[in-house]
């Protein structure tokens, strides 16, 4: 008898992503991907890496190989903690810092440690579906908010916090948004933090792409804006080392971080601390202003090809977002345009992968007719290759 399997409440609901779909056709050698959400390839600082690897293995091998501790290897910790009090995003005296698996580790523990089945969590529409489907595993209600130029509309959102009054949490991603490339300004980010005291919630903040500004003034962070434990700080290694090593961080209210503590406990014990030793020996080694500064150029220039192929190539009646950094475009086709049906077109015909702006949606009844393009995984041939016949596509269905 074949077993037929009863899942549990809390994964019933759970769908094999829109871009997993995609990524089925990425496989096919004459697709070029713009689905993808990986750093630069040429980016990794791959020979300082071998190279700490190698010395860590031969002269503290059992550093390397032994089981450690929840919160993560001490000096990788105390540096974090110096560099993130640098951008107030450590307070010593409420905060503490916990070592993740990567940043999706630290946002689905903040959800588990906080919300109970039935909490409102309040996400910007559209977001990012590896912490919405995090967040989806625990049964909360999330409530989508419309994003902006921007950040979040205010206005909106001040109307969810009136009707409901089980909001726990406002998960944001405020710089170089995952999908839309937006960020969210300074004004807005200081009227969301008083909307928090005023409304009583916590602010899951999202920033892994922070480092990755090429253009435009650094904003500072919801964070730097916290005096009273409100802000749950994420970050990771994985945009600007390896994605590979499975290395982020939290910054956040002791209480919290205990919690935290517990939890990862249950989950894995601790990060693989392989590459937290390596985390840590490669930002105290390294010129990191060097290191940033050359990931920035190549980001930089890899989007500018990317949107200037857009502005030559594409249909006048497409808009589209030009980011300040991060990893993302989002485009936008004419209102009412079956979006599913250029995507599938554009993959299946085109060979060109791009990713349904659906598969970003909080609510299945929102209605996109946007999709997310990538431009720092293809190489710069397939950005102009790429893009030219894309814009074809756009052409022939949106003359
Ligand atoms: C907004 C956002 N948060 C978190 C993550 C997860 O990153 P990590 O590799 O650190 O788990 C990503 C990855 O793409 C992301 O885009």
């Amino acid at each position: 008898m074949i077993v037929n399997y009863i899942f549990s409440d809390k994964v019933s609901s759970l769908k094999a992503s829109a871009i997993r779909e995609i990524l089925k056709f990425t496989s096919d050698p004459d697709v070029i991907s713009f689905a993808a959400g990986n750093p630069a390839p040429e980016a990794f600082p791959t020979d300082k890496i071998a190279e700490i690897s190698a010395d860590l293995l031969k002269n503290d091998p059992i550093l390397a190989l032994q089981y450690s501790v929840t919160e993560g290897y001490s000096p990788l910790r105390d540096e974090l903690k110096k560099l993130m009090s640098e951008k107030k995003c450590f307070n010593s005296d409420i905060d503490d810092l916990i070592i993740t698996s990567g940043a999706q580790q630290a946002n689905e523990l903040s959800c588990k440690v906080l919300l109970n089945e039935g909490d409102t969590m309040i996400c910007e529409a559209p977001s990012f579906i590896g912490s919405l489907n995090a967040f989806r595993s625990y049964n909360v209600n999330l409530v989508g908010v419309e994003l902006e130029n921007d950040g979040i509309n205010l206005e909106k959102l001040e109307e969810v916090l009136k009707s409901d009054k089980k909001v726990k949490i406002l998960y944001l991603i405020p710089n170089f948004q995952n999908p839309t490339g937006l960020t969210m300004s300074w004004e807005k980010r200081k009227a969301v933090y008083e909307l928090a005291k005023k409304y009583d919630f916590i602010i899951l903040e999202d920033n892994p792409y922070g480092d990755l500004r090429f253009d435009g003034e650094e904003i500072p962070s919801i964070k730097s804006l916290d005096t009273e434990g409100r802000v749950i700080y994420s970050g990771t290694f994985s945009k600007i080392l390896s994605p590979g090593f499975r290395t982020g961080y939290v910054s956040a209210p002791k209480e919290i971080i205990q919690k935290i503590v517990v939890c990862k406990q249950v989950s894995d014990v601790h990060s693989n601390i392989w590459a937290q030793v390596v985390c840590h020996r490669f930002i105290t080694q390294v010129d990191m202003k060097k290191h940033f500064d050359f990931l920035r150029s190549v980001y930089k220039r890899k989007c500018g090809l990317m949107i200037s192929k857009i502005e030559e190539c594409f249909s006048d009646k497409i808009s589209f977002t030009r980011p300040q950094g991060g990893l993302f475009i989002w485009c936008t086709l004419p209102e009412n345009s079956d979006m599913q049906a250029f995507c599938k077109k554009a993959v299946s015909e085109y060979k060109i992968a791009v990713v349904p702006g659906n598969a970003f949606n909080i609510s299945e009844n929102d209605v996109t007719t946007s999709f997310r393009l990538n431009f720092s995984t293809p190489t710069d041939e397939q950005l102009v290759q790429g893009t030219e016949i894309l814009g074809k596509l756009t052409k022939e269905m949106f003359k």
